[in-house]
């Protein structure tokens, strides 16, 4: 069955205002439907819009790319990736990319940990985005061996992601240091997204979401 989500995110001093179509589909693939960490990051990209303007974006695990779609429609030039073998995720990209008049972005198969010829042939990333790709600890390694090599091509690059609290006890605190990474906490009021009904939807509401930007270590 197929559904369609309208998110809109606002800036009340300049009255500005973007809305973003959202096709689902009820399925149980993961990718199909948007999940409560994606309003969460597309605010941050809103409230961030001047440092995603004309930049290279890459979504990862991007599902049904609301903030992918956030930041081309904040005039970032944006790639969509999903895993590779899933062509009917990749199909929904597409299809979100035309509903929203967004046909230049790209879609690409990509899946985490595999030095596939696509992953040699994305643009150099400014700033990656994920949105709820930390859910099943078997994925960490792999997201962030993907990650690292795209910030291996640009060392200042920046990785926004967002992630639901699922267990205290998980954590990628090694894992980023095992890469060469570092992370930081973004509070959620820092970008007006802890007051719920984030990009106008109830979604993210119930649920502990945390941002991170992580970044080269040693690089500010
Ligand atoms: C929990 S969903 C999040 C989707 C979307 N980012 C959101 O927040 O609504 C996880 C996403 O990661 C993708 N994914 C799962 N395993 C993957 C893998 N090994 N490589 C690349 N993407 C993967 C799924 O297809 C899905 O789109």
């Amino acid at each position: 069955m197929q559904v369609e989500r309208v998110f809109y995110f606002r800036d009340e001093s300049t009255k500005t205002e973007i809305n973003v179509r959202v096709p689902e589909i009820v399925d149980p693939q993961y990718g199909m439907f948007t999940w409560p960490s994606a309003p969460v990051l597309a605010q941050f990209i809103w409230h961030s819009r001047d440092q995603v303007k004309q930049k290279q974006v890459i979504e990862i695990g991007a599902g049904t790319s609301l903030p992918g779609i956030v930041a081309s429609l904040c005039g970032a030039k944006v790639t969509l990736t999903d895993k590779e073998e899933y062509s009917e995720c990749l199909r929904n990209c597409h299809h979100t990319c035309h509903v929203n008049g967004q046909d230049s972005i790209k879609v690409v198969g990509i899946t985490w940990g595999q030095f596939s010829p696509n992953l040699f042939r994305l643009p150099v990333a400014d700033i990656i985005l994920g949105s709820d790709c930390f859910y099943d600890t078997k994925d960490f390694d792999d997201i962030l061996a993907t990650v690292s090599f795209l910030m291996e091509k640009n060392v200042q690059a920046k990785f926004w992601t967002t992630y639901q609290e699922r267990s205290s006890s998980c954590t990628i605190e090694d894992l980023l240091n095992k890469w060469g990474l570092q992370g930081a906490e973004i509070p959620l009021k820092d970008f007006d997204a802890d007051q719920g009904n984030v990009g106008g939807s109830s979604l993210s509401d119930l649920h502990t979401i945390h941002m991170l930007e992580i970044t080269s270590k040693g690089v500010e």
